[in-house]
Protein backbone atom coordinates (compact mmCIF):
# COMPACT_ATOMS: atom_id res chain seq x y z
CA UNK A 1 0.00 0.00 0.00
CA UNK A 2 1.92 3.44 -1.08
CA UNK A 3 2.34 5.35 2.06
CA UNK A 4 0.85 8.16 0.94
CA UNK A 5 -2.95 7.05 1.79
CA UNK A 6 -2.24 6.81 5.45
CA UNK A 7 -1.98 10.08 5.63
CA UNK A 8 -3.21 13.38 4.35
CA UNK A 9 -0.49 16.43 3.04
CA UNK A 10 0.86 16.75 6.53
CA UNK A 11 1.68 13.59 7.27
CA UNK A 12 5.26 12.07 7.53
CA UNK A 13 6.72 11.64 4.40
CA UNK A 14 5.67 15.15 3.32
CA UNK A 15 7.43 16.35 6.76
CA UNK A 16 10.41 15.42 5.60
CA UNK A 17 10.63 16.38 1.89
CA UNK A 18 9.90 19.53 3.41
CA UNK A 19 12.84 19.75 5.70
CA UNK A 20 14.84 18.69 3.22
CA UNK A 21 13.98 20.95 1.34
CA UNK A 22 14.91 23.67 4.24
CA UNK A 23 17.68 21.94 4.74
CA UNK A 24 18.79 23.28 1.08
CA UNK A 25 18.11 26.29 0.96
CA UNK A 26 19.32 27.77 4.61
CA UNK A 27 22.22 25.61 4.50
CA UNK A 28 21.16 23.80 7.57
CA UNK A 29 20.05 26.74 9.37
CA UNK A 30 16.56 26.38 9.85
CA UNK A 31 15.25 29.96 10.31
CA UNK A 32 13.25 30.06 13.27
CA UNK A 33 9.45 31.20 13.02
CA UNK A 34 8.79 35.24 12.93
CA UNK A 35 5.81 36.92 14.99
CA UNK A 36 2.48 36.92 13.11
CA UNK A 37 3.31 40.75 12.04
CA UNK A 38 7.10 41.07 12.38
CA UNK A 39 7.52 44.74 12.07
CA UNK A 40 4.11 46.22 14.16
CA UNK A 41 4.26 46.55 17.76
CA UNK A 42 3.04 43.72 18.89
CA UNK A 43 0.46 44.23 21.69
CA UNK A 44 -1.66 42.79 24.70
CA UNK A 45 -5.02 43.95 22.84
CA UNK A 46 -4.44 42.97 19.49
CA UNK A 47 -1.71 39.65 19.24
CA UNK A 48 -1.72 38.28 22.55
CA UNK A 49 -5.48 37.99 23.92
CA UNK A 50 -6.59 35.98 20.70
CA UNK A 51 -4.17 33.59 21.06
CA UNK A 52 -5.54 33.41 24.72
CA UNK A 53 -9.03 32.93 24.18
CA UNK A 54 -8.16 30.36 21.95
CA UNK A 55 -5.74 27.86 23.77
CA UNK A 56 -5.75 29.21 27.58
CA UNK A 57 -8.89 30.17 28.73
CA UNK A 58 -11.19 27.42 28.93
CA UNK A 59 -8.68 26.31 32.08
CA UNK A 60 -7.52 30.14 32.65
CA UNK A 61 -10.69 31.80 34.05
CA UNK A 62 -12.37 32.13 37.24
CA UNK A 63 -13.84 28.78 38.68
CA UNK A 64 -11.91 27.17 36.13
CA UNK A 65 -9.25 24.32 36.94
CA UNK A 66 -5.77 25.99 36.27
CA UNK A 67 -4.03 28.32 39.18
CA UNK A 68 -4.82 31.52 37.47
CA UNK A 69 -7.38 33.56 35.12
CA UNK A 70 -5.62 34.54 31.75
CA UNK A 71 -8.56 36.81 30.54
CA UNK A 72 -7.84 40.19 31.54
CA UNK A 73 -4.79 42.52 31.33
CA UNK A 74 -4.31 42.89 35.29
CA UNK A 75 -4.89 38.78 35.33
CA UNK A 76 -2.15 38.44 32.71
CA UNK A 77 0.82 41.00 33.15
CA UNK A 78 2.11 39.54 36.13
CA UNK A 79 2.70 36.07 34.67
CA UNK A 80 4.02 37.33 31.15
CA UNK A 81 7.38 36.17 32.01
CA UNK A 82 6.44 32.76 32.99
CA UNK A 83 4.03 32.20 30.20
CA UNK A 84 6.47 33.22 27.90
CA UNK A 85 8.87 30.25 29.53
CA UNK A 86 5.53 27.50 29.53
CA UNK A 87 5.11 27.92 25.88
CA UNK A 88 8.26 28.02 24.90
CA UNK A 89 8.86 24.94 25.97
CA UNK A 90 5.59 23.62 24.76
CA UNK A 91 4.15 22.76 28.55
CA UNK A 92 1.49 24.76 27.80
CA UNK A 93 -1.57 24.16 26.77
CA UNK A 94 -1.49 20.73 27.28
CA UNK A 95 -0.74 18.93 24.31
CA UNK A 96 1.86 16.74 23.97
CA UNK A 97 2.10 15.13 20.45
CA UNK A 98 5.68 15.55 18.76
CA UNK A 99 5.09 17.58 16.06
CA UNK A 100 8.05 16.00 14.09
CA UNK A 101 7.09 13.04 13.27
CA UNK A 102 3.61 11.23 12.87
CA UNK A 103 -0.08 12.79 11.98
CA UNK A 104 -0.51 16.28 13.02
CA UNK A 105 -3.94 16.42 12.54
CA UNK A 106 -6.64 16.44 15.10
CA UNK A 107 -9.92 17.45 16.35
CA UNK A 108 -9.84 19.98 19.27
CA UNK A 109 -5.78 20.50 18.82
CA UNK A 110 -5.51 23.40 21.50
CA UNK A 111 -1.15 23.49 20.79
CA UNK A 112 0.37 26.92 19.42
CA UNK A 113 1.89 27.33 15.96
CA UNK A 114 5.61 28.19 16.22
CA UNK A 115 4.16 32.19 15.17
CA UNK A 116 1.77 31.95 18.37
CA UNK A 117 4.84 31.00 20.39
CA UNK A 118 6.89 33.68 18.55
CA UNK A 119 4.50 36.43 18.47
CA UNK A 120 3.94 36.44 23.18
CA UNK A 121 7.81 35.84 22.66
CA UNK A 122 8.08 39.34 21.08
CA UNK A 123 5.65 40.98 23.03
CA UNK A 124 7.08 39.69 26.37
CA UNK A 125 10.55 41.30 25.32
CA UNK A 126 9.35 44.35 24.39
CA UNK A 127 7.76 44.79 27.93
CA UNK A 128 4.51 43.25 27.44
CA UNK A 129 2.56 46.34 26.31
CA UNK A 130 -1.32 46.60 26.58
CA UNK A 131 -1.94 47.93 23.08
CA UNK A 132 -5.29 49.76 22.55
CA UNK A 133 -8.00 48.67 24.15
CA UNK A 134 -10.90 49.30 21.17
CA UNK A 135 -8.05 46.30 19.55
CA UNK A 136 -9.29 43.43 21.49
CA UNK A 137 -11.88 40.88 20.34
CA UNK A 138 -14.88 40.28 22.41
CA UNK A 139 -14.83 38.40 25.43
CA UNK A 140 -15.27 34.63 24.64
CA UNK A 141 -18.87 33.04 26.35
CA UNK A 142 -17.31 29.59 27.99
CA UNK A 143 -19.98 26.96 28.25
CA UNK A 144 -21.74 26.53 31.93
CA UNK A 145 -21.16 24.09 34.05
CA UNK A 146 -25.02 23.21 33.48
CA UNK A 147 -24.32 23.51 29.36
CA UNK A 148 -23.76 20.17 27.36
CA UNK A 149 -22.13 20.82 24.98
CA UNK A 150 -22.95 17.86 22.89
CA UNK A 151 -26.92 18.75 23.27
CA UNK A 152 -29.13 17.39 25.45
CA UNK A 153 -28.50 14.05 26.79
CA UNK A 154 -31.19 10.59 26.70
CA UNK A 155 -29.60 9.54 29.57
CA UNK A 156 -28.14 10.69 32.25
CA UNK A 157 -25.78 8.85 34.77
CA UNK A 158 -25.20 10.56 38.01
CA UNK A 159 -22.60 9.91 40.99
CA UNK A 160 -25.23 8.73 43.29
CA UNK A 161 -24.10 10.98 46.04
CA UNK A 162 -21.61 13.50 45.81
CA UNK A 163 -18.04 12.29 47.23
CA UNK A 164 -16.21 14.49 49.95
CA UNK A 165 -12.85 15.41 48.74
CA UNK A 166 -11.31 17.12 51.86
CA UNK A 167 -9.25 20.88 51.80
CA UNK A 168 -5.66 19.23 51.82
CA UNK A 169 -3.78 16.17 51.33
CA UNK A 170 -2.51 13.90 48.66
CA UNK A 171 -4.66 14.10 45.24
CA UNK A 172 -7.11 11.74 45.17
CA UNK A 173 -8.57 8.76 42.81
CA UNK A 174 -11.76 7.42 43.80
CA UNK A 175 -13.38 4.86 42.39
CA UNK A 176 -17.45 4.92 41.89
CA UNK A 177 -19.54 2.54 40.00
CA UNK A 178 -23.13 3.09 39.02
CA UNK A 179 -26.08 1.39 37.78
CA UNK A 180 -27.84 3.37 35.22
CA UNK A 181 -30.01 0.50 34.93
CA UNK A 182 -30.12 -0.52 31.60
CA UNK A 183 -32.24 -3.25 29.97
CA UNK A 184 -31.26 -3.27 26.35
CA UNK A 185 -28.43 -3.58 24.40
CA UNK A 186 -27.88 -0.29 22.83
CA UNK A 187 -25.84 2.24 20.84
CA UNK A 188 -24.26 5.66 21.99
CA UNK A 189 -24.13 8.16 19.21
CA UNK A 190 -22.12 10.74 22.12
CA UNK A 191 -21.23 11.00 25.47
CA UNK A 192 -20.13 13.78 28.04
CA UNK A 193 -19.14 13.37 31.27
CA UNK A 194 -18.96 17.21 33.21
CA UNK A 195 -18.07 17.89 36.98
CA UNK A 196 -21.18 20.05 38.70
CA UNK A 197 -20.05 24.01 38.96
CA UNK A 198 -18.74 23.37 42.62
CA UNK A 199 -16.55 20.74 41.53
CA UNK A 200 -15.13 22.76 38.12
CA UNK A 201 -11.75 23.33 40.35
CA UNK A 202 -10.90 19.83 41.29
CA UNK A 203 -11.44 17.47 39.26
CA UNK A 204 -8.35 17.51 37.47
CA UNK A 205 -9.64 14.41 34.75
CA UNK A 206 -11.82 11.51 34.77
CA UNK A 207 -12.44 8.69 33.12
CA UNK A 208 -15.87 6.11 32.76
CA UNK A 209 -15.78 2.54 31.72
CA UNK A 210 -18.49 -0.08 30.78
CA UNK A 211 -18.42 -2.87 33.51
CA UNK A 212 -20.29 -5.82 32.83
CA UNK A 213 -20.26 -8.93 35.10
CA UNK A 214 -20.10 -12.20 33.42
CA UNK A 215 -18.92 -15.53 34.77
CA UNK A 216 -17.85 -13.83 37.64
CA UNK A 217 -15.33 -11.95 35.29
CA UNK A 218 -15.31 -7.92 35.27
CA UNK A 219 -15.14 -6.48 32.32
CA UNK A 220 -14.09 -3.10 31.71
CA UNK A 221 -14.44 -0.81 28.16
CA UNK A 222 -13.21 2.29 28.29
CA UNK A 223 -16.29 4.75 27.42
CA UNK A 224 -15.57 8.28 27.73
CA UNK A 225 -12.32 10.56 29.00
CA UNK A 226 -13.07 13.63 30.96
CA UNK A 227 -10.44 16.65 30.75
CA UNK A 228 -10.92 20.24 31.37
CA UNK A 229 -12.20 22.24 27.78
CA UNK A 230 -13.15 18.96 26.07
CA UNK A 231 -16.27 18.81 23.82
CA UNK A 232 -18.54 15.53 23.80
CA UNK A 233 -17.65 12.58 21.83
CA UNK A 234 -19.67 13.04 19.31
CA UNK A 235 -18.85 9.86 16.74
CA UNK A 236 -19.07 10.55 13.28
CA UNK A 237 -22.32 9.63 11.54
CA UNK A 238 -23.38 5.87 11.26
CA UNK A 239 -21.14 5.02 13.69
CA UNK A 240 -21.71 4.16 17.64
CA UNK A 241 -20.48 2.43 20.73
CA UNK A 242 -22.44 -0.63 21.65
CA UNK A 243 -23.61 -0.53 25.92
CA UNK A 244 -24.90 -3.76 26.68
CA UNK A 245 -27.84 -4.09 29.25
CA UNK A 246 -26.75 -4.39 32.60
CA UNK A 247 -23.84 -2.43 32.05
CA UNK A 248 -22.51 -0.70 35.49
CA UNK A 249 -20.64 2.71 34.67
CA UNK A 250 -17.23 3.32 36.77
CA UNK A 251 -16.21 6.64 37.03
CA UNK A 252 -12.61 6.90 38.26
CA UNK A 253 -12.45 10.43 38.96
CA UNK A 254 -8.75 11.97 39.46
CA UNK A 255 -9.22 15.03 42.00
CA UNK A 256 -6.92 17.69 43.89
CA UNK A 257 -8.17 19.28 47.01
CA UNK A 258 -8.14 23.18 46.56
CA UNK A 259 -7.86 23.99 50.24
CA UNK A 260 -11.78 23.61 51.29
CA UNK A 261 -13.95 20.48 51.86
CA UNK A 262 -15.81 20.04 48.33
CA UNK A 263 -18.56 17.62 47.04
CA UNK A 264 -17.63 16.58 43.91
CA UNK A 265 -19.87 15.78 41.63
CA UNK A 266 -19.61 14.25 38.54
CA UNK A 267 -22.59 13.19 35.54
CA UNK A 268 -22.38 11.43 32.45
CA UNK A 269 -24.86 11.79 29.57
CA UNK A 270 -25.55 9.75 26.79
CA UNK A 271 -27.53 9.98 23.25
CA UNK A 272 -28.41 7.26 22.04
CA UNK A 273 -29.33 5.77 18.88
CA UNK A 274 -33.18 4.41 18.66
CA UNK A 275 -33.89 0.88 20.19
CA UNK A 276 -33.52 -1.83 17.78
CA UNK A 277 -31.19 0.22 15.78
CA UNK A 278 -27.40 -0.39 14.89
CA UNK A 279 -25.21 1.59 13.00
CA UNK A 280 -22.92 0.85 10.34
CA UNK A 281 -19.91 0.56 12.20
CA UNK A 282 -19.07 0.46 16.16
CA UNK A 283 -16.60 1.72 17.50
CA UNK A 284 -13.94 0.06 19.97
CA UNK A 285 -12.11 1.35 22.76
CA UNK A 286 -9.41 -1.01 24.29
CA UNK A 287 -5.65 -1.48 25.44
CA UNK A 288 -3.22 -2.23 22.89
CA UNK A 289 0.05 -3.19 23.68
CA UNK A 290 -0.15 -4.35 26.98
CA UNK A 291 3.13 -5.19 28.50
CA UNK A 292 2.19 -6.43 31.46
CA UNK A 293 5.29 -8.15 32.56
CA UNK A 294 7.09 -4.57 33.20
CA UNK A 295 9.78 -4.17 35.36
CA UNK A 296 11.43 -1.16 35.87
CA UNK A 297 14.68 -1.10 38.34
CA UNK A 298 15.00 0.90 40.72
CA UNK A 299 16.75 3.73 40.26
CA UNK A 300 16.73 3.53 36.04
CA UNK A 301 15.13 5.91 33.45
CA UNK A 302 14.46 4.90 29.66
CA UNK A 303 13.32 1.88 30.79
CA UNK A 304 11.75 0.42 27.73
CA UNK A 305 8.68 -1.79 27.05
CA UNK A 306 6.86 -2.69 23.70
CA UNK A 307 3.56 -4.34 23.13
CA UNK A 308 1.70 -5.49 20.36
CA UNK A 309 -2.00 -5.95 18.92
CA UNK A 310 -2.88 -7.31 16.06
CA UNK A 311 -6.02 -5.67 13.78
CA UNK A 312 -7.80 -8.58 12.43
CA UNK A 313 -10.02 -6.59 9.45
CA UNK A 314 -9.09 -3.12 7.99
CA UNK A 315 -9.56 -0.40 10.52
CA UNK A 316 -9.87 3.49 10.80
CA UNK A 317 -7.64 4.07 14.19
CA UNK A 318 -9.79 7.27 15.40
CA UNK A 319 -8.10 8.05 18.79
CA UNK A 320 -5.17 7.45 20.79
CA UNK A 321 -4.24 8.30 24.59
CA UNK A 322 -1.02 6.92 26.32
CA UNK A 323 -1.91 5.29 29.45
CA UNK A 324 1.10 5.47 32.58
CA UNK A 325 1.44 6.15 35.90
CA UNK A 326 3.19 8.67 37.52
CA UNK A 327 6.94 6.99 36.15
CA UNK A 328 5.55 6.93 32.50
CA UNK A 329 8.66 8.71 30.44
CA UNK A 330 7.21 8.61 26.39
CA UNK A 331 5.63 6.69 24.57
CA UNK A 332 5.07 5.84 21.04
CA UNK A 333 2.46 4.30 18.71
CA UNK A 334 3.23 2.81 15.60
CA UNK A 335 1.68 0.68 12.89
CA UNK A 336 3.01 -2.42 11.16
CA UNK A 337 1.49 -2.62 7.71
CA UNK A 338 1.44 -5.36 5.42
CA UNK A 339 2.18 -4.03 2.10
CA UNK A 340 -0.67 -4.31 -0.90
CA UNK A 341 -0.75 -4.27 -4.49
CA UNK A 342 -3.00 -1.40 -6.07
CA UNK A 343 -5.57 -4.33 -6.24
CA UNK A 344 -5.12 -4.49 -2.12
CA UNK A 345 -3.40 -8.18 -2.59
CA UNK A 346 -0.90 -8.51 0.38
CA UNK A 347 2.71 -8.52 -1.01
CA UNK A 348 5.11 -11.59 0.08
CA UNK A 349 8.23 -11.93 0.51
CA UNK A 350 10.31 -14.58 -1.90
CA UNK A 351 10.00 -17.92 -0.34
CA UNK A 352 12.99 -18.19 1.70
CA UNK A 353 13.48 -20.36 5.72
CA UNK A 354 10.49 -18.74 7.40
CA UNK A 355 8.39 -19.46 4.55
CA UNK A 356 6.69 -16.69 2.02
CA UNK A 357 6.25 -13.75 4.74
CA UNK A 358 3.94 -10.80 3.62
CA UNK A 359 6.29 -7.75 3.70
CA UNK A 360 5.67 -5.14 6.51
CA UNK A 361 6.22 -1.45 6.40
CA UNK A 362 6.79 -0.29 10.17
CA UNK A 363 5.01 3.81 10.30
CA UNK A 364 5.12 5.80 12.85
CA UNK A 365 1.33 7.26 13.77
CA UNK A 366 2.36 9.34 16.63
CA UNK A 367 5.12 9.93 19.45
CA UNK A 368 4.35 12.07 22.99
CA UNK A 369 8.05 12.10 24.21
CA UNK A 370 7.17 13.83 27.21
CA UNK A 371 4.68 12.65 29.66
CA UNK A 372 3.26 14.04 32.28
CA UNK A 373 1.19 12.86 34.82
CA UNK A 374 -0.90 15.05 35.43
CA UNK A 375 -2.28 15.00 31.59
CA UNK A 376 -4.45 12.59 30.42
CA UNK A 377 -4.65 13.71 27.19
CA UNK A 378 -6.83 11.73 24.85
CA UNK A 379 -5.36 12.92 20.79
CA UNK A 380 -8.34 12.52 18.62
CA UNK A 381 -7.75 12.39 14.44
CA UNK A 382 -9.14 14.75 12.21
CA UNK A 383 -11.44 12.67 10.01
CA UNK A 384 -9.46 12.98 6.94
CA UNK A 385 -6.17 12.17 8.57
CA UNK A 386 -7.10 9.31 10.90
CA UNK A 387 -4.88 5.88 9.89
CA UNK A 388 -7.11 3.78 7.79
CA UNK A 389 -5.12 0.11 8.00
CA UNK A 390 -5.76 -3.12 6.36
CA UNK A 391 -5.94 -6.47 8.07
CA UNK A 392 -3.52 -8.02 9.29
CA UNK A 393 -1.97 -4.71 10.75
CA UNK A 394 0.05 -4.85 14.30
CA UNK A 395 -0.31 -1.74 16.50
CA UNK A 396 2.92 -1.89 18.32
CA UNK A 397 2.90 0.03 20.90
CA UNK A 398 6.46 1.55 22.44
CA UNK A 399 6.61 3.00 26.06
CA UNK A 400 9.39 4.44 28.11
CA UNK A 401 9.56 4.66 32.41
CA UNK A 402 11.81 6.46 34.44
CA UNK A 403 12.35 5.35 37.98
CA UNK A 404 15.12 7.61 38.59
CA UNK A 405 15.66 10.09 41.08
CA UNK A 406 16.01 12.88 38.82
CA UNK A 407 12.33 12.60 38.00
CA UNK A 408 10.30 15.07 40.61
CA UNK A 409 7.13 12.90 40.49
CA UNK A 410 8.73 9.84 41.23
CA UNK A 411 7.14 8.56 44.56
CA UNK A 412 10.50 6.47 45.34
CA UNK A 413 13.17 5.61 43.06
CA UNK A 414 14.78 3.05 45.32
CA UNK A 415 11.99 0.81 44.92
CA UNK A 416 11.90 -1.58 41.52
CA UNK A 417 8.12 -1.20 40.34
CA UNK A 418 6.09 -3.71 38.44
CA UNK A 419 2.68 -3.95 36.55
CA UNK A 420 -0.65 -3.00 39.14
CA UNK A 421 -3.69 -1.34 39.34
CA UNK A 422 -2.46 1.06 41.88
CA UNK A 423 -0.95 4.50 40.91
CA UNK A 424 2.14 3.68 42.68
CA UNK A 425 2.55 0.83 40.33
CA UNK A 426 2.81 1.09 36.73
CA UNK A 427 1.44 0.32 33.59
CA UNK A 428 2.31 0.25 29.70
CA UNK A 429 -0.22 0.07 26.98
CA UNK A 430 -2.64 2.53 24.77
CA UNK A 431 -5.88 3.30 25.28
CA UNK A 432 -6.66 2.77 20.99
CA UNK A 433 -10.56 4.16 19.58
CA UNK A 434 -11.09 2.24 16.10
CA UNK A 435 -14.01 0.63 13.96
CA UNK A 436 -13.67 -2.11 11.50
CA UNK A 437 -14.46 -1.74 7.85
CA UNK A 438 -15.12 -4.08 5.21
CA UNK A 439 -12.94 -4.67 2.53
CA UNK A 440 -14.61 -3.16 -0.34
CA UNK A 441 -14.94 -0.38 1.99
CA UNK A 442 -11.14 -0.33 2.71
CA UNK A 443 -10.27 -0.24 -1.24
CA UNK A 444 -12.43 2.93 -1.52
CA UNK A 445 -11.29 4.90 1.21
CA UNK A 446 -7.06 4.16 0.35
CA UNK A 447 -8.34 5.14 -3.34
CA UNK A 448 -10.17 8.63 -2.37
CA UNK A 449 -6.80 9.28 0.40
CA UNK A 450 -4.61 8.31 -2.66
CA UNK A 451 -6.58 11.19 -4.78
CA UNK A 452 -6.63 13.65 -2.53
CA UNK A 453 -3.01 13.74 -1.29
CA UNK A 454 -2.07 13.84 -5.46
CA UNK A 455 -4.74 16.33 -5.60
CA UNK A 456 -2.60 18.56 -2.62
CA UNK A 457 0.58 18.23 -4.26
CA UNK A 458 0.09 19.59 -7.35
C1 LIG B 1 -6.53 22.15 29.80
C2 LIG B 1 -6.35 23.22 30.74
C3 LIG B 1 -5.28 24.27 30.49
C4 LIG B 1 -5.02 24.95 29.33
C5 LIG B 1 -5.77 24.84 28.00
C6 LIG B 1 -3.92 25.82 29.61
N1 LIG B 1 -3.51 25.65 30.91
FE1 LIG B 1 -1.95 26.59 31.82
N2 LIG B 1 -2.21 25.46 33.48
C7 LIG B 1 -3.27 24.61 33.70
C8 LIG B 1 -3.12 23.99 35.01
C9 LIG B 1 -4.08 23.01 35.66
C10 LIG B 1 -1.94 24.51 35.58
C11 LIG B 1 -1.31 24.13 36.92
C12 LIG B 1 -0.14 23.21 36.77
C13 LIG B 1 -0.49 21.86 36.17
O1 LIG B 1 -1.41 21.17 36.66
O2 LIG B 1 0.16 21.49 35.18
C14 LIG B 1 -1.40 25.42 34.57
C15 LIG B 1 -0.23 26.14 34.73
C16 LIG B 1 0.20 27.16 33.90
C17 LIG B 1 1.34 28.01 34.15
C18 LIG B 1 2.27 27.93 35.33
C19 LIG B 1 1.66 28.61 36.52
C20 LIG B 1 2.59 28.60 37.71
O3 LIG B 1 2.08 28.35 38.79
O4 LIG B 1 3.78 28.84 37.53
C21 LIG B 1 1.40 28.91 33.11
C22 LIG B 1 2.40 30.03 32.94
C23 LIG B 1 0.31 28.59 32.21
N3 LIG B 1 -0.39 27.52 32.71
C24 LIG B 1 0.06 29.27 31.04
C25 LIG B 1 -0.85 28.82 30.08
C26 LIG B 1 -1.01 29.43 28.79
C27 LIG B 1 -0.26 30.66 28.30
C28 LIG B 1 -1.93 28.69 28.12
C29 LIG B 1 -2.40 28.86 26.68
C30 LIG B 1 -1.39 29.09 25.68
C31 LIG B 1 -2.38 27.64 29.01
N4 LIG B 1 -1.70 27.77 30.19
C32 LIG B 1 -3.35 26.69 28.69
C33 LIG B 1 -4.28 24.32 32.81
C34 LIG B 1 -4.32 24.73 31.49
Amino acid sequence: MPLGSLFDSRGLPRLLAVAAVLFAVTGGQVALAQPADAGHDVTFTKDVVPILQRSCQICHRPGAIAPMSLVTYEDVRPWARSIKRYVEAREMPPWYIDRRIGIQEFKDDPSLTDEEIATIGAWVDAGAPRGNPADAPPPVEFPGPEDWRMGEPDLIVAMPEPYMLPPDGPDQFPNIIVDPGLTEDRYIKAVEMKPDARSLEVVHHATTHMTVFDDDITRGNFLNEYAVGKNGDIFDDGTGRLIKAGTKIRFGLHLHPYGEEIPVMVKLGLQLYPSGYEPKYTLISQHMGDDDDLLIPAGQHSVRTDGYTLLTEPAVVTAFQPHLHTRGQAQCIEAIIPQTDEEGNVLKRAPGPYGAAPLMEQVTLNCVPKWYFNWHLVYNYAEHAAPVLPAGTVIHVSTWHDNSESLRVNPDPRNNVVYGQRTIDEMSFAWVSYYYIDEAEYKARVAARNARNSNDQQ
